[in-house]
């Protein structure tokens, strides 16, 4: 049975239209780190990953490749599956939505929501290409992927999930569990989401257009549809219903990109609820890493980083390393070359390697290569172990949070005190002195501090972890149990080496770039450019004008000049580097959506704007606001504070008079 020394950690199963990328590593490399130090700390581990193999997409890539697409699946895992080998991911289970186990289950699940009435037949609307024989979302739609011209609006039947039925239970939910949705602003998105009404989840397609997928227990002509199959796998990889599911369910955390936080907040939470089971511990919604130019890294951009390359060239564990270092588990980041070289120079050959070096190459040069005693520790050592204490403690809590660069940054700081504690004692003085006490109090010291570093490593840099352990004499069973006991603990002291013990110089741990690598430097060299591009020049800095006041009188004529229109927001996101506005996407019946930018971000979480009919100003000059292009303003009450929009109930286009 569960209990609270279980930990089940999941990824998404990602879509296997194309080869892993930055986000998907990232997503896998954390989960890997998070499951790894549960299992240090001697708890019960799950950690499940695998890949999305149904529907569409995955269908036109196999017949583009003239394959089916089995077989274009099957190839393609291979691929998957090696990468993660490549990055040290040690994973419980690998599922995919293609094994008979899985297809069993999500027909089970059909038959029983279906034989509860909890899934029913009805029509469907949408966006359809004739000529590419597919549906397009509205959210394709908006984001200016597809010419309305060039679809029409399609009804064909297809079979629902009474997904809203469950809209006041899944708000009263988050609202009873704060730590449900990690980061708590996106929590407050999905409520803000959740304000909308909830429609039902169409969970189907017809066979005749789409094959690709799980049939319908009740009806042979349907096929079940990517998120419903898709989201059952966090069950159905634990063995539901027949295997032993209840001993993981329900997750402790359910990790995925912020772009997928809707779909396992609100469908997969309402599928939940409807089979009778528990919500999940945690949803952590992590940032987006963008290219050097502030572009989102993507497989259709074109632009994103081979982190196998990566791994290569400056190796697996400092690839593992700087990303979960780099920026906070929630956070969007910048990747380029140069900030990884800098912080693998900075953290890991200067910080870390360059201890480790000096603490094993003195005790091999002046006291024999053995680990010496600590007979003369006096208040300096004193310090330095309660900083070890407070580096375990704060070390254990980040963790716990999922805040990987916290518990480093914490680490780090020993590792630095470490180096200072060098700098200051000044072993090569107390040698020349004769001061042997001293001497083999201060190596000693300087040696455990690289042991406690070495085990708290082991989940981010298992490789390196266990170099240095070797060089320290110890095994890694040894740095596990030392781990263990020192966090059950809450307490460290820094005489955990055994005397005596032999220690190893060998090769540096993490040996200096000073230029790029060469397989790097071509990309390295594109990233310079684009990084280095003359900026569209930005007018300088001047205050804006306070809008004067408006006169007491205007003509017809004037007012006549604003072309305001009814319009509705499709789409809505902060803007990447002004905390107070929004950047809005809204249809006024033009053939694409305006891009607006709004000064509403205090007010409004960008979710609850979707679908709110609002007033347009269509007419005003385009304008950047903090580099991004503004096409018009929107209709607000309230002065420096808004208070509220403008809002219509009327056709979206319609002239507002
Ligand atoms: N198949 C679905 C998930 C189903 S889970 C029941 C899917 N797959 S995906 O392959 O498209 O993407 C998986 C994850 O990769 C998402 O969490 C997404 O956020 C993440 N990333 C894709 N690009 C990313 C970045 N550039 N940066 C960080 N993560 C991003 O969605």
């Amino acid at each position: 049975m569960r209990d609270d020394r279980t930990f089940y950690i999941t990824t998404p199963i990602y879509y296997v239209n194309g080869l892993p990328h930055i986000g998907h590593a990232y997503t896998t490399i954390a989960a890997d780190v998070a499951s790894r130090y549960m299992r240090l700390k001697g708890h019960r581990v799950r950690f499940l990953t695998g890949t999305d193999e149904h529907g569409q997409k995955v269908m036109e890539k196999a017949t583009a490749r003239g394959m089916s697409p089995k077989e274009h699946c099957d190839d393609m895992v291979v691929h998957w599956k090696a990468m993660w080998e490549k990055l040290d991911i040690r994973y419980d289970h690998f599922i995919r939505t293609t094994d008979p186990s899985h297809m069993s289950a999500v027909q089970s699940v059909l038959t029983r929501l279906w034989d509860e009435g909890l899934i029913y037949k009805a029509e469907y609307t949408g966006w359809y290409s004739v000529r590419e024989e597919i549906f397009v979302t509205d959210k394709d739609v908006e984001s200016g992927a597809w010419d309305k011209a060039d679809l029409q609006q399609i009804t064909e039947s297809n079979y629902f999930f009474r997904m809203g039925s469950y809209q006041r239970q899944l708000i009263d939910a988050i609202e009873a569990r704060p730590d449900f949705i990690q980061p708590s602003s996106r929590r407050n998105e999905v409520l803000g989401f959740l304000r909308k009404d909830l429609d039902d989840l169409c969970i189907s397609r017809p066979k005749a257009r789409m094959s690709w997928g799980i049939e319908l227990p009740f009806d042979p002509d349907f096929v079940t549809y990517v998120w419903f199959d898709a989201l059952l796998n966090y069950l159905t990889g634990v063995g539901y219903p027949d295997g032993d599911w209840e001993t993981w369910w329900p997750a402790s955390y359910h990790l995925v990109g912020k772009d997928i936080l809707t779909t396992h907040s609100v469908y997969w939470s309402t599928m939940l609820m409807a089979l009778g089971l528990p919500l999940a511990g945690t949803l952590y919604a992590h940032g987006w890493w963008k290219s050097a130019d502030g572009e989102k890294m993507s497989k259709s951009l074109g632009n994103t980083i081979d982190v196998g390359l990566l791994a290569d060239e400056f190796g697996v564990d400092a690839t593992r390393f700087f990303f979960l270092r780099e920026i906070g588990f929630g956070a969007d980041g910048t990747f380029s070359y140069q900030g990884f070289m800098t912080r693998y120079n900075a953290d890991l050959a200067n910080d870390l390697g360059n201890m480790v070096h000096r603490g094993l190459s003195m005790t091999s040069n002046w006291l024999g290569g053995v680990v010496p005693p600590r007979t003369g520790a006096g208040p300096d050592e004193a310090a330095l172990d309660a900083l070890a204490t407070q580096t375990l403690q704060a070390f254990d809590e980040a963790m716990g949070g999922l805040q990987f660069h916290k518990a480093l940054e914490a680490l780090w700081e020993l590792v630095k005190a470490g180096n200072k504690y060098i700098d200051t004692q000044a072993p090569w003085a107390l040698n020349k002195a004769g001061d042997t006490q001293r001497l083999t109090t201060v190596l000693r010291a300087v040696l455990e501090i690289a042991y406690l570093a070495a085990t708290l490593l082991q989940p981010f840099m298992p490789s390196k972890a266990a170099e240095l352990l070797e060089k320290l004499g110890r095994t890694e069973d040894q740095a596990v149990a030392r781990c263990c006991e020192a966090v059950e603990a809450g307490a460290v002291t820094l005489n955990a080496l055994p005397e005596g013990g032999a220690i190893t110089v060998g090769e540096a741990l993490f040996p200096r770039f000073r230029e790029m690598p060469e397989r790097v430097a071509a990309l390295f060299a594109t990233e310079e450019a684009v990084v280095k591009a003359p900026k569209v020049k930005e007018p300088k800095k001047k205050k804006t004008p306070k809008a004067p006041a408006p006169p007491a009188e205007i003509s017809y004529e004037d007012f006549a000049k604003v072309a305001l229109k009814v319009g509705e927001v499709k789409a809505a996101e902060r803007h990447p580097s002004a905390d107070r506005l929004l950047v809005l996407q809204v249809d006024i019946g033009e053939e694409k959506p305006r891009q607006i930018v709004a000064g509403i971000a205090a007010k409004f979480a960008p979710q609850a704007l979707i679908g709110r009919r609002v007033v347009v100003v269509a007419n005003l000059a385009p304008a950047q606001l903090r580099g991004v292009e503004s096409q018009g303003m929107l209709l607000a009450a309230g002065g420096a504070e808004v208070i509220d929009l403008v809002g219509v109930d009327a056709p979206v286009g319609e002239p507002v008079r």
